[in-house]
């Protein structure tokens, strides 16, 4: 069985700022989707057969261009992202083949530098049969909630939480399952939380500091260091 990988890319990076959409930034050379997708054929144990980028309005036939010389032997669909990136991963999912696939991967373009060992291990994880799969890192700060007045309501366990990555990995049935019921769901910040709605234990598997998610200007130079490390 094989592979397919939905890469969320239509985002504008609003907080990143610059000129260019921020999957379209570049590190090293390179923008930040290639080095995703890079990263993700890399991982061979996926044997992925198909990519589908979701892109901002417009720049298709560019994000084409740009990611044809890197895909191999897989397919690559690009397709036009939503307003949300529920929407992007919901418009991308239309185009995941439906037979021959056993695991789905979502992988936000931002976390470029995801290791292969990270993507492995999701695909190990779904393969041996759990339906829905997250890398995930200590949370090192204290975490509080609070109210709309900036009160503090109280402070869950430290020992209790997790920082969530990508990429996710999914059982396809589940994945499609998820997001036909998730039109209901506002503000969902990744796909395993749609899941979680439907009642479906998601698994954990070890992320790593290097699939952190490119968001603010400083985030680059980290982007840049560790590029730098992983070629010297
Ligand atoms: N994304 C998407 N479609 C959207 C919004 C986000 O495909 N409508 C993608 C982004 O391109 C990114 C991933 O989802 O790869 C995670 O989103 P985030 O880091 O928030 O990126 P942006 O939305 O681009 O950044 P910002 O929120 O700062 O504008
Ligand atoms: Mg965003």
């Amino acid at each position: 069985m094989s592979t397919a990988a939905i890469i969320p890319a239509a985002g504008l990076g609003l907080r990143l700022g610059g000129e260019a959409p921020k999957a379209l930034r570049e590190v090293g050379g390179e923008s930040l989707l290639v080095h995703a997708l890079r990263g993700l054929r890399a991982a061979t144990a996926a044997d992925l057969v198909c990519f589908v980028v979701a892109v901002p309005p417009g720049s298709e036939h560019v994000v084409r261009t740009l990611l044809d010389p890197y895909a191999g032997d897989s397919a690559l669909h690009i397709v036009a992202g939503g307003a949300e990136r529920t929407d992007s991963v919901r418009h991308a999912l239309e185009l995941v083949p439906a037979e021959g696939i056993d695991c789905v991967l979502v992988h936000d373009a931002a976390r470029s530098f995801v290791p292969v060992a990270v993507i492995e291990r999701v695909v190990d994880a779904v393969r041996a049969g759990a339906p829905a799969v997250v890398p995930a890192i200590p949370v090192t700060d204290t975490v509080k909630r609070v109210d709309a007045r900036g009160q503090v309501v109280d402070t869950p366990d430290r020992s209790t939480l997790v920082a969530v990555q990508t990429p996710q990995g999914f059982e396809p049935g589940l994945l499609r399952r998820a997001h036909a019921c998730g039109g209901a769901v506002t503000g969902a910040t990744d796909d395993a939380m749609l899941c979680e709605r439907l009642g479906v234990t998601v698994q954990t598997v070890e992320g790593s500091e290097d699939a952190f998610k490119v968001t603010r200007p400083r985030d680059l130079l980290l982007a840049e260091w560790i590029l730098a490390e992983r070629r010297s």
